[in-house]
């Protein structure tokens, strides 16, 4: 075996051994303090006729609440699973009108939703981690024979992370019988939080929080 290249000092190992670890104090190790949020499946709405205009976000406001919904006020942060905040992330955010319809091509009657309505929204993180946005409540839907609590789709990417995953309403009755919000261990994650209820707006937040 001599003059044979190695990786590692001794080859029996793989992987740098336990007594390696052990020459580095326990600050090196961070301990992570918040859990990962779940990832939930994209869905097959993802506007991606929109997605592809990210420069116009504009125009694409997720919702006004002219279209006749309860207004939705959604506040939060974007963080690392060491609680620390991610500034300039990415957050799309895409979700039902409340009749529990997309702005999608594949979306039986799209053409009756109300023109005020995107359904789409891009925003980005500020030096906090915080985000913001106002729409209003999408309604439950049925698609393919499964039936959906409402919820909001969000895809976040910051540098090399992305998140797909779905928010939903704290205490809807709906939530119980929702075949993807239930295939989630810790589903709670999934839920924002009531900021306030008054006539005509919830207030919920909801933080996000990526691998790293
Ligand atoms: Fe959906």
């Amino acid at each position: 075996m001599q003059g044979r290249p190695t990786l590692w000092p001794d080859e029996s190992n793989a992987v740098p051994s336990r007594s390696y670890s052990k020459t580095l104090p326990a600050e090196a190790f961070p301990q992570t303090v918040r859990p990962r949020t779940p990832g939930l499946l994209l869905g097959p709405f993802y506007p991606v006729h929109l997605a592809t205009e990210r420069q116009s976000t504009e125009k694409h406001r997720a919702g006004a609440p002219s279209t006749g919904g309860q207004r939705l006020e959604l506040s939060g942060r974007v963080l690392d699973t060491y609680a620390q905040p991610l500034a300039g992330a990415c957050i799309e955010l895409w979700h039902a009108d409340p009749q529990g319809r997309y702005r999608h091509r594949s979306q039986p009657g799209v053409e009756e939703i109300g023109f005020d309505f995107a359904g789409y929204e891009v925003l980005t993180t500020r030096a906090e981690g915080s985000w913001h946005a106002t729409t209003e409540i999408p309604g439950p839907y049925s698609h393919d024979g499964v039936s959906r609590a409402p919820h909001l789709h969000f895809q976040v990417t910051y540098r090399h992370v992305r998140l797909v995953t779905q928010m939903f309403f704290p205490d809807h009755p709906m939530n119980a019988t929702d075949r993807w919000y239930c295939a989630v261990p810790n589903r709670a994650l999934l839920v924002g939080r009531k900021r306030s209820d008054e006539p005509g707006c919830l207030a919920l937040e909801w933080d996000i929080v990526l691998a790293g």
